[in-house]
């Protein structure tokens, strides 16, 4: 309250002045301080990444290699939606703050895990159709008295730490029909930074700095060039502009923030990440094979201005989706001798780069994982691109290595300054890319021009078995001085968790498979497992209250790999999603109940009476509108229905009802009458069925 009325006479005594420009609320002095922030003492959990520095190593040491076999959960909370997780909680005065799917924050109380409040903001399920990758949101971010979360449908709402109540709530995507939200806003002295999903849905990336007391907004800095017609906004836009061709700005562009920002109070300079260029394939809209800055890139900007200072393209004339928006870490190295501050980068393309902080500058980057679109770096960073990955150059499928979801995505990787590691969540992903020459956008969907029917995965058992093996997972502890790997914990599958680094001298992951593992952070070796029940992709955190150390996580398996992964995406480990805060001290004493057995999901399809003719269609429609939630070749990961196994196959009404007339629409299943006429729906259903044979025919193989 004392807030607000501090606030309130600042407007006050604006609108008394007559000034037109709007003055920024003043620095919170109660609550979370910028210096509470920058101090990151390890007690609390104040920001994303566990400090400024994004480094997710908690300095507390109660927890040790020593000791950690009598870790116990201490307390754990179901949450009610079961989508994937993938939030990291924060931690101040002895409440626990968690976003969930669907945008939803809950605050518990940190050692006895009492729910203290809970916020819906209510996101339109419908919003789903231009969500790529699951209804998930990574957490909330803390200043003065206010929790700051950003919704799915594009939201930046302020609520009150202690009650939940929302304090101010702004739109600030630009418009309803091609950006989502899944990124935890961070704070830079009293802005509060986000940018924005939605490169395959036609968005122009962007990244915007709101007044924390008021939600104003104070600048905003586009990534990619807009219409030239309409005039560049600044100087790094017509640069831009010259490394685009076609009509670019008609697809937006894309080049999204939509996860990785890291605010430095040491420098003053606010560094995000960058997704790709869209659509995927350049020749699909004639953007071209050229750089499309800024796509694929690390860019720094003046946080209190939004004005650019620099940019390092780690992908130039992306067309494989290697977005760079992983988890940007500062860190404090010795190079040659000299003390540099750096930034510690492994985007999805497989490299990892190594930059000076204060101009970008490339230092060194070596593979951190296999790859096949790439030779290498140059002395200046720029990959040098084989021939066959541009494959809407060859005209030939180009079977890339890593897939779109990188070789490691948003799974926030940690640093400790103990042992001089950077521990990353990695996978070993392949994609099919060929270009689409008949190619249209279309105004609903998963834009990307790619021909994505074609290198869907076969009914044929043993090509399944061969991929299944050439998709794996491995955490890797990677020493960024000398650019080369320290040790490897090989996983099965990909998509597994986030980690965390401690002083006490472990690392945390959970992983796909449903485990959450400690292990010694010199040597890679297991020291302690809990069964999570469940798949875990978000990174874990540590806070200490009333003397005792606490690790949390967020459990439930999803998001984008569990969506489109198909066949592989349960390989790792479990399908279900059972949705979960766990949280862990030394003699813990809480129980998980036991794990609910699995609903047998029988195989019933009708028998097949449609024609090859329609099957064609369907499965092009298919791959092009359905695929991205309900799995590649029509396998369903576990979050939405599984086509091969749903109850409306036998009857044409009912897939009708639902595809075009938009039945489910409220559930988050729209209508695709914009898109698919009445015939395809047909097509696809005939196509299901098919489908739903053949795997049949499998079972048991
Ligand atoms: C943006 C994600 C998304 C896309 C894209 C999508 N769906 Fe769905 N679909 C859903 C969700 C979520 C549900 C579950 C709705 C519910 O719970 O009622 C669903 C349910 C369905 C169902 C009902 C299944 C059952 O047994 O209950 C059918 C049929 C279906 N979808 C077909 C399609 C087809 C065909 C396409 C492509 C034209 C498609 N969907 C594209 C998300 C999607």
């Amino acid at each position: 309250m004392k807030r607000l009325a501090i606030l309130a006479a600042a407007a006050l005594a604006l609108a008394a002045c007559g000034e037109k420009a709007p003055e920024r609320s003043p620095l919170a002095t109660e609550g979370v301080t910028d210096a509470m922030i920058a101090a990151g003492n390890g007690e609390e959990w104040l920001t994303y990444g566990g400090d400024t520095d994004e480094k997710r190593f908690s300095p507390l040491d109660q927890v040790t290699t020593e000791n950690v076999g009598e870790l116990q959960l201490a307390w754990y909370a179901d949450l009610d939606t079961a989508r994937g997780q993938e939030a990291t909680p924060l931690m101040h005065d002895g409440t626990l703050f968690v976003t969930t799917a669907w945008s939803m924050v809950k605050a518990y109380d940190a050692a006895t895990g009492k729910l203290k409040w809970e916020y819906d903001p209510e996101v339109p399920r419908e919003t789903l159709v231009r969500a790529c990758c699951d209804a998930v949101n990574r957490g909330v971010a803390l200043y003065g008295n206010n929790a700051y979360v950003a919704t799915l449908d594009g939201r930046l709402v302020a609520l009150d730490q202690d009650t939940g109540s929302v304090v101010w709530e702004k739109m600030t995507v630009p418009d309803q029909d091609n950006y989502t939200i899944t990124g935890a806003p961070r704070i830079a002295r009293g802005l509060v930074l986000i940018g924005s999903g939605g490169a395959e849905y036609k968005a122009r990336g962007y990244i915007a700095a709101f007044d924390a007391g008021t939600g104003d907004e104070v600048w905003r800095w586009h990534t990619v060039p807009g219409d030239p017609a309409a005039g560049f906004e600044n100087d790094a836009m017509e640069k831009a502009a010259k490394t685009w061709g076609g009509e670019w700005w008609k697809m937006g562009g894309g080049g999204t923030v939509w996860d990785s920002i890291t605010y430095d109070p040491k420098t003053g300079l606010v560094y995000f990440g960058t997704g790709n260029a869209e659509p995927w394939n350049p020749a699909a809209n004639d953007r071209g094979a050229e750089d499309s800055l800024y796509t694929g890139s690390i860019v720094a900007l003046d946080a209190e201005t939004g004005e650019y200072r620099w940019h390092f393209q780690e992908t130039p004339e992306d067309r494989w989706d290697y977005d760079s928006n992983a988890q940007i870490t500062l860190a404090d190295v010795e190079l040659d001798g000299k003390a540099r501050r750096v930034v510690l980068h492994a985007p999805k393309n497989g490299f990892f780069y190594v930059l000076d902080a204060a101009t970008g500058e490339f230092l060194s980057g070596d593979a951190y994982a296999q790859m096949n679109w790439a030779d290498g770096l140059d002395d200046k960073g720029r990959p040098n691109i084989q021939q066959a990955a541009r494959y809407e150059q060859t005209g030939q499928p180009f079977i890339g290595m890593p897939g779109a979801i990188g070789a490691h995505s948003w799974q926030p990787m940690s640093f400790s300054p103990k042992t001089g590691l950077v521990y990353i969540p990695t996978n070993n992903v392949l994609q099919g890319y060929l270009a689409d020459k008949e190619w249209e956008e279309s105004d609903i969907g998963f834009q990307v021009g790619l021909d994505t029917a074609s290198t869907s995965m076969p009914a044929d058992a043993a090509v399944r078995q061969q991929m299944a093996d050439l998709h794996t997972g491995a955490l890797v502890a990677w020493d960024p001085v000398a650019q080369k790997e320290a040790w490897r914990v090989s996983q099965p599958g990909p998509w597994n968790g986030g980690t965390l680094a401690t002083a006490g001298g472990l690392v945390f992951q959970g992983n796909a498979g449903g485990e959450f593992v400690a292990f010694d952070a010199k040597s890679g070796r297991q020291l302690w497992s809990f069964p999570a029940q469940t798949g875990v992709i978000a990174a874990p955190m540590s806070f200490s209250v009333g003397g005792e150390q606490y690790i949390a996580v967020l459990a439930g398996w999803g998001g984008v790999w569990d969506l489109v992964g198909g066949v592989l995406a349960d390989k790792g480990g479990p399908v279900r999603n059972i949705s979960r805060l766990l949280v862990f001290k030394i003699g813990g004493s809480a129980k998980l109940p036991a794990l609910p057995a699995l609903n047998d999901m029988v195989f019933d399809p009708p028998k097949f009476t449609g024609t090859e003719e329609q099957v064609k269609q369907g499965a092009g429609l298919y791959a092009r509108y359905c695929s991205v939630c309900h799995g590649d070749a029509a396998v369903g990961g576990g979050l939405v229905p599984d086509l091969r196994r749903s109850g409306v196959l036998p009857s044409d009404e009912a897939l009708r009802a639902i595809v075009i007339d938009g039945q489910l629409k409220h559930n988050g299943m729209v209508s695709f009458a914009s898109a698919i006429k009445p015939e395809g729906a047909e097509a696809i259903r005939h196509y299901l069925i098919k489908r739903a044979n053949e795997d049949k025919a499998l079972e048991g193989k």
